[in-house]
């Protein structure tokens, strides 16, 4: 990997392009997955979890893989979005991805969730471009870059999203998750119905 020494070092919290260049040392030339935890995708079996359905395309394609879903068209400035040509229902072969545009200016309303399957050249793009939206070395320019060289796969996931960074989003998950712990999921649904 050609890298630039200083930005592979975790010293400094440069953007979630850089944590992820951050995990070379320990990923090295593998394929890998990156999971941010704000974002808790919930597939109820026999549904497989969302990472799962997203390794099982990797290794039929063995291309990058990124999960999806459609926002609404004034949220686009929260997510990384895709500019896409559809494959099948659950696919798309990415032709442009921006972070964080304007509404107005969004390719799209294909929005990238926190789930990504990527090859190993992203840690070479990912050393090499320069402080992206925010000020930060973001993941989605790596991705860019990377898409001039291999395919990137957009994947529509099965399973339902909570947007923890949102407290109504983490409320929701805890709510969906408590209803159907098998310890106290009846004592907790006859809590929020007294509650209610
Ligand atoms: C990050 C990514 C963005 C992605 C989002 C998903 O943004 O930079 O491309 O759409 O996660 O949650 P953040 O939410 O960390 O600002």
């Amino acid at each position: 990997m050609n890298s630039k020494a200083n930005w592979s070092s975790a010293e400094k919290a440069l953007g979630l392009g850089h944590a992820v260049l951050c995990a070379y040392p320990a990923v090295g030339d593998e394929p890998f997955a990156v999971l941010l935890a704000d974002d808790l995708l919930d597939a109820i079996p026999p549904v497989p979890p969302v990472m799962k359905q997203m390794v099982d395309v990797y290794d039929y394609y063995r291309t990058s893989v990124i999960g999806v879903q459609q926002v609404p068209r004034e949220d686009t400035g929260s997510y990384g979005i895709v500019d896409s040509k559809p494959m099948n229902e659950t696919l798309e072969q990415i032709v442009r991805i921006v972070e964080k545009p304007k509404p107005e200016e969004a390719p799209s309303t294909l929005a990238v969730v926190g789930r990504y399957v990527l090859t190993p050249r992203i840690f070479h793009h990912l050393a090499n471009i320069g402080k992206g939206s925010g000020g930060e070395i973001q993941l989605t320019d790596g991705i860019a870059a990377l898409l001039e060289e291999e395919q990137v796969l957009a994947y529509r996931y099965h399973g339902t999203r909570y947007d923890c960074g949102s407290k109504l989003g983490y409320l929701e998950a805890m709510v969906a998750f408590g209803l159907r712990h098998p310890e106290v999921g009846v004592a907790f649904a006859a809590s929020l119905k007294r509650m209610t």
